[in-house]
């Protein structure tokens, strides 16, 4: 586990974007719960961090596709493949991810 960032860099309801290793890396605030995953949209590679974040469904800007950001399933299409989800921990205010 890597530090990322501060929890409280990330506001409820919220997207924001980590680069860890060289990889940009989500973390998205559901009601208080913060989940982490790859930004980059698995069907043209937009970042999804400019897309909109409803609940626990992030939307693409670019062509609508819907990933759960619980566990980076593909709701819809047209991203066919999920986005990879990454473990997250908050160690005080500390952000911690797997690299
Ligand atoms: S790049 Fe995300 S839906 Fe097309």
């Amino acid at each position: 586990m890597v530090k990322i960032g501060n929890a409280n860099d990330v506001a409820d309801g919220q997207m924001r974007v980590f680069v860890v290793d060289g990889t940009k890396v989500n973390v998205a605030n559901a009601s208080g719960h913060l989940y982490a995953f790859d930004d980059t949209c698995t069907h043209m590679g937009c970042s999804l961090a400019n897309g909109e974040l409803e609940g626990t469904t992030v939307t693409c800007a670019c062509h609508g596709s819907q990933f759960d950001v619980t566990s980076g399933a593909v709701l819809r299409g047209p991203a066919q493949r999920p986005v990879r989800s990454l473990p997250l921990q908050v160690n005080g205010d500390e952000l911690l991810a797997e690299a």
